[in-house]
Order: C-alpha cells, then structure tokens, then sequence
C-alpha cells in the first residue's frame, strides 16, 4: 500500500491524537520538514581522520535521534570506505559530529547523512597530507558573514575556486537585532542572549544556500570572534556589562560548537571551550589556531561602567601599554610558543582573529583598543617569540576590520627587516569604514601594503615550499545575490624572506 503524504501525515496525526504517544517515532517522517535544511558541513581535517557535520531540525523531533553517515571516495557512494550511526540528541540541538578515523592522507572524499527516512546532499571534504608530505595547499581565509549586511554572493565564488581547505577566523552569525530597511532581516525580535535565541540565529544563517554550497566544498577549520557572543566582549565582559554574562557566553558557546564541524572532544563545558587548536599540511604549514576572546584582558580605558573597545590617545590611556596585559591569555600563550619553537614544518600560519599589525590614527599614537593595537605588550612578546625561536617562515592570518589589509610585521616598529606578513582579509559582508577615513592614516602606518576598507569577500592562497601566494577576490556588490568576483590584488612572499611583495 503507497498512501500519499496527505494521507499518511492525516492518519499519524489521527495516531497521534488517539494514543498520544510519544514513542510513535514515524511521525517524524511524516512531515514535509527537510529535516536537511540547514545544511552539512566538514572540518578540522586531520590525515587520518574528518569531523563530519550536520543538524536536524523539525519541531517534532524526539530525543534522540539516530543519524547514519557515510564516506566514499566516489560521489556516487559505489566505494563506501567509512559509515556509521552517531545519536543526534535534543540537548545539543540535534547536532551531529560524526568523526571517521584511519582514512588515507591527501585523499578526497564524499559524505553524506540519512535519517528518519530522509538524505542530506552529499559534501566533499579531504583529509591533510601526511606528516613529512610537501604538497601544496589551496586555501581561503574569511570572516565576518553578518547577514543583514549582504548575500554570500562570494561564498559561491570561492566554492568555484574549490579549494583544499577554508580557514574561518570569526563572527560567523551576528547576534544583533533585527534593523528595519536592511538588505536582508535579522530573524527574532531582539539579540540572541539565550541558546534558543542562538540556535535559531545559526538556523537562519546556515539556511543561505550558498554557505551551504562553501561548506559541501572543502572542509573548514574554524575559530570565533566577538559576535558569536556578544559586541566586543573580553572574557567575562561584555561591551553592556551584564551580570549574567558568563551564562550569556555558555549559550553562545554552546550553540558555536553546535553548528561548527568540530570533533566532539571540543564540545563546551559550560562557559568554556578549548578552541586554540594546531593542525599540519603535512610538512608544509602548520595552522597555528588562536582564541583571541576568552582569556583576554579587558580592552584598556573603558568608559564607567562599560566594557567593550574604544579608540583611546596613548598620552591619556597609560594602561594600554602595561606589559603584563594580555590577549591570549597565559595558558595559550605558552602553548603558542611551544608550537612556534618546532622545526618541522616549512610554513607557519597563525589562524586568528584581528589585525596584528600597529594601526596608529595619529602622529602620536591613537589606538582602537579592542585589536593587537590594544595589547601591544601581548604582541611584542609573541614577536619575540617569532625571533628568538626562529620560526620558520610566520604568517598571520586575520579578519575582524572588515578591511583587506597586507602588512608587514616589524619586531620593533623601526626595524629595516621584517619578521612575519599578515594577511588579514575583509567581510564576506559586514559593512566597513569608509575609505576615506582611513586613507588619511595610512602614511602614518606604512608597514601596510595595501588597505581596502569598502571591498567584500575572501583571500584566495596557493601555498608551495617555495612561496605563499596571495589573491585578494572581491565581489562587485555585496547587496546582490547575483555578484561578480573579481582579483582585486595579488602579493606574494618568499620562504625565508618575510614581507609582502606585489604580485
Ligand atoms: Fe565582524
């Protein structure tokens, strides 16, 4: 017997009614929910293993639900070569961080998910090379999605590129109301303070087909910046300090981990979570990945009772340079420079939040507190650091400014060579200053290369032992669904010269 979906949704209605019975677990497979819709996802590639990432949704959904998950190296899933069942459970959202190990290095895969009776799209992920192996590498880095400022026009563009790997530095939702006359409006009717205010934010974002169409690409390492949680917030404090901020901060972490394609080791314990990470291209890069938010100090000089950044005169703000402040926080500290201090990789990339490099807006130094320019004791030392245990080859990868920057990073702001280059690339939406409020700072800063505050989209690089290359890929509109990509810039940096070079 074949019943319709009308009939068959009108019977366990009937079901329903007649027995209310909890454990008639079919219902679920009788509503025209896809219980798919937000999408699959894959990540913190390993050589030997993947996360693999999906949510259910539907508000009929039970307790637990089993979930199975497939990868194959074809995408006609003719050659299974993992599978297995993870329970997607109510408490965490429905979520599932299926990880299979023992796979093959420098392999392709496809994935997929099935349950109550349905298939998500297939995704292709890959996992690193293995230890020793000098590939190359074809990465993105991008940051900062806020939907109300755009479509992800250029989230399309880069699953065309189809790199290796996609590097997310943060502010993956935003968790700000809703504002009227938007290109696009924030779902809700407040900010996201609460987890189901944040799962649904999640939900509604991970609905846009093309960071669908991103994540079923190429796997995504992944870290967080402020809006995840809150405006600006350092630690404990928020940018409006509330008391109940911790249990604010446990939400928003929660529901991160939730929809991120991380392992289930990384799963938050209530206002913590390990989000510092490293992972290996084989012996080409390592990615150093930071949490610049969690253990930092509070921004320097705030308003009475405020938190949040600012921009402050050095001469009226001496606490911005005390030399104890940190960023990272001690613990992540020492663990970033045992990494750094390692010999066996060619390249070393730090995966993080903000723009490292100084930015002064005067002759005598005024400084947006909520970046490296309001720590700089924190980033003098892991300068030091860079030097004295001869790093080899460090780039810093950043987002956060909305603004494509290139620069170069100077041990001391006077120094003739540089130690490093920083790459930190524009929004995928959010808005950024305008460009003629920068433009009058840029002399005052002139290890910047290149400062583009009105450019959306991504940073493109193809990485070899020899050299790191850098296209700077913008969309023609951000506003429009149907955008160009174009290559706005191209720099370039030798291995064993740091500084970026044009083209
Ligand atoms: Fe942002």
């Amino acid at each position: 017997m074949s019943l319709t979906s009308f009939d068959r949704r009108r019977l366990l209605q009937w079901a329903a009614i007649s027995t209310g019975a909890p454990w008639f677990v079919p219902a679920a497979r009788a509503t025209d929910v896809d219980r798919f819709a937000l999408g699959i996802a894959s990540g913190s590639p390993r050589a030997d293993s993947v996360v693999l990432w999906t949510r259910l949704v539907g508000a009929d959904l039970p307790p637990r639900v089993p979930v199975q998950w497939e990868l194959a190296r074809d995408e006609a899933f003719t050659q299974v070569v993992a599978r297995g069942t993870e329970t997607a459970e109510a408490a965490w959202g429905h979520s599932v961080h299926a990880q299979p190990r023992e796979l093959a290095p420098s392999r392709s895969y496809f994935y997929r998910f099935s349950a109550l009776g349905a298939r998500s799209a297939t995704g292709r992920t890959r996992t690193a090379p293995p230890r020793g192996a000098n590939e190359s590498l074809a990465f993105a880095i991008a940051s900062c999605q806020r939907w109300d400022h755009g479509h992800f026009a250029a989230w399309r563009h880069l699953a065309d590129e189809a790199p290796d790997l996609v590097v997310f530095l943060g502010d993956y939702i935003y968790e700000y109301a809703p504002v009227a006359g938007r290109v696009r409006l924030h779902e809700g009717s407040g900010e996201a303070t609460t987890l189901a205010q944040y799962r649904a934010r999640y939900a509604q974002y991970k609905g846009d087909t093309d960071l669908q169409r991103i994540h079923a690409a190429a796997p995504w390492i992944v870290t967080w910046d402020d809006h995840e949680v809150a405006n600006d917030y350092a630690n404990d404090l928020a940018d409006a300090a509330a008391p109940d901020f911790l249990a604010r901060r446990a939400a928003a972490y929660q529901a991160w981990w939730e929809h991120m394609p991380l392992p289930p080791s990384s799963r938050p314990v209530r206002a913590n979570a390990q989000v510092f990470d490293r992972y290996d291209w084989g012996a080409l890069a390592r990615f150093h990945v930071l949490d610049d938010r969690q253990y930092r100090d509070h921004q320097a000089c705030q308003k009475p009772g405020r938190g949040g950044g600012g921009t402050v005169d050095l001469a009226a703000c001496p606490e911005l340079v005390a030399p104890k402040r940190t960023l990272l926080g001690n613990a992540q500290e020492q663990w970033l420079g045992d990494g750094l201090a390692r010999d066996d990789v060619r390249w070393n990339l730090l995966a993080q939040q903000t723009l490292m490099a100084p930015f002064t807006w005067t002759k005598e130094g005024r400084f947006w507190t909520d970046g490296w320019s309001g720590y700089p004791a924190a980033r003098e030392r892991l300068l030091d650091t860079l030097a004295e245990r001869r790093t080899a080859n460090p780039v810093v990868l950043s987002g956060d400014v909305h603004c494509n920057y290139v620069a170069d990073l100077k041990r001391r702001p006077g120094d003739a060579a540089p130690l490093a280059t920083e790459f930190c690339g524009t929004s995928i939406t959010s808005h950024g200053m305008a460009q003629a409020r920068l433009d009058p700072a840029l002399p005052l800063n002139p290890h910047i290369h290149y400062a583009r505050s009105e450019e959306r989209g991504y940073m493109s690089f193809r990485l070899n032992p020899q050299r790191l290359e850098a296209t700077l890929r913008v969309v023609s509109d951000a506003n429009d669904p149907h955008a160009t990509i174009r290559s706005a810039a191209r720099f370039s940096v030798e291995a064993g010269r740091a500084g970026a070079q044009v083209g």
